[in-house]
């Protein structure tokens, strides 16, 4: 299996309740390693163009929004199949629908407000983590 790097961030509503160490380990005990991680505060351009994919969507500007009120931690898991297996350890977008153990489950407060977000495929993790990271900072 191949070895990979993803993007993850956890959001606002994650750092606010000061859970940036259980989700860490939670990605820890799946085998993922953070290779990179910074806290940092988006400004709401910031986040809207991270977020540009989803420009046309109702939700929009509530995202936009929320990923601006707070800080949020940025960060590169790496490890066999990343992109999958943080999919998997995130649970399901919406709570609601997460499986249990799965951080969404045990944290999210809403589709919205749901802790955590992770690339969805190597295009868009490569794009991800070069839209946050330099290169100098990828230490492995
Ligand atoms: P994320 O994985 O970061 O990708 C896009 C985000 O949009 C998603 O997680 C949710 O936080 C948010 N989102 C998706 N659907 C809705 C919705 N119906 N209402 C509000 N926010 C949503």
């Amino acid at each position: 299996m191949a070895i990979e790097r993803t993007l993850s961030i956890i959001k606002p509503d994650a750092t606010k309740r000061n859970l940036t160490g259980k989700i860490n380990a939670k990605f820890e005990d799946a085998g993922l390693r953070i290779v990179a991680q910074k806290r940092i505060h988006l400004s709401p351009a910031q986040a809207g163009q991270f977020y540009v994919v989803h420009k046309d969507r109702p939700f929009y500007g509530e995202l936009v929004e929320f990923m601006a009120s707070e800080p949020v931690v940025v960060q590169v898991l790496e490890g066999e199949n990343a992109i999958a297996k943080n999919r998997e350890v995130m649970g399901a977008t919406n709570p609601a629908q997460a499986d249990a153990g799965t951080i969404r489950k045990e944290f999210a407060l809403s589709v919205g407000e749901n802790s955590v977000h992770g690339s969805d495929a190597p295009e868009t993790a490569k794009e991800e983590i070069a839209f946050f990271f330099s290169g100098l900072e990828l230490v492995g």
